[in-house]
């Protein structure tokens, strides 16, 4: 048996957000790999398939990229459809690049699915674009968790470089993101957004001045969470729960 793997993106969180290539693709999965953000509706819909949860959660225990690596590559010798399933988009802070890499180093055919990434989950429920014409131009997607030998500081300069950011594995570390911003150029006033469960019943944001960012941090309930800064979030006011109308039964 030499079979195929999918990194599939299971969308930011309310499961109608898949795509229907994942949904297929999940349906006539062998075995599925699974992150714990992955929202247990989707992972419902590989019906017949052997579950795997392989952690990653900030702070928690989560199974090593290596062994995840390997066990993707040893499901390939067994089952003809191998799911490997990650929150949001697997191309955007899901590691996926290390997982491709060690497929086709053992020369298995892999296809990535993409699925809709948390910063746009986002912008959806607070109804503001991200690249708003006339005050934003610029996207930059960050995190300050860095990997074995990378810069810590990089994603400073980029965060200051664009006319927004979303920062993603940030709402742990907000006092050090807001005063590294500050120290870097940022106004103490540019607006942010600290948002949780995007996309999800209980979606709820923060809204407030990136000095203040530290405080507002302190209201999360522990959910997933993304920073927003940029003028475009100007005029946002916090808010508890979007009522999203979902397509699926
Ligand atoms: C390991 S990264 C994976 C990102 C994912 N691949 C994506 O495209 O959204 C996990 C981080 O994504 C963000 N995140 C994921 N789902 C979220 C949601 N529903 N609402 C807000 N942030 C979310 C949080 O910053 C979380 O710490």
């Amino acid at each position: 048996m030499r079979g195929k793997v999918y990194l599939v993106g299971a969308g930011p969180g309310e499961p109608d957000l898949l795509t229907v290539r994942a949904a297929q693709i999940l349906a006539r999965a062998g075995i599925v790999f699974h992150d714990a953000l992955v929202n247990p509706e989707v992972i419902a819909l590989a019906a017949a398939a052997e579950l795997v949860p392989v952690g990653k959660r900030c702070g928690r225990h989560s199974t090593a990229q290596k062994f995840i690596n390997k066990r993707l590559v040893d499901a390939a010798g067994k089952y003809e459809t191998v799911v490997r399933l990650k929150g949001g988009d697997p191309m955007m802070f899901g590691r996926a690049q290390e997982e491709i890499d060690a497929l086709s180093a053992a020369g298995l055919r892999y296809e990535v699915v993409p699925g809709v990434t948390s910063a746009l989950a986002a912008s959806a429920d607070l109804g503001i674009s991200l690249t708003r014409r006339g005050i934003s131009r610029s996207v930059a997607f960050v995190t300050p968790r860095v990997g074995e030998g990378e810069e810590p500081g990089n994603w400073v300069r980029a965060a200051l470089a664009a006319d927004t950011a979303a920062i993603y594995m940030g709402a742990g570390e907000a006092a050090s993101i807001s005063s590294a911003l500050i120290a870097g150029g940022k106004p103490a006033t540019t607006p942010v957004v600290l948002i949780e469960n995007a996309s999800l019943p209980d979606s709820r944001w923060i809204a407030g001045r990136l000095a203040d960012l530290p405080i507002l941090a302190k209201t999360g309930r522990g959910g997933p969470a993304l920073i927003l800064v940029g003028e475009v979030y100007n005029k946002v006011s916090s808010m508890e729960s979007v009522q999203h109308e979902r397509i699926s039964a």
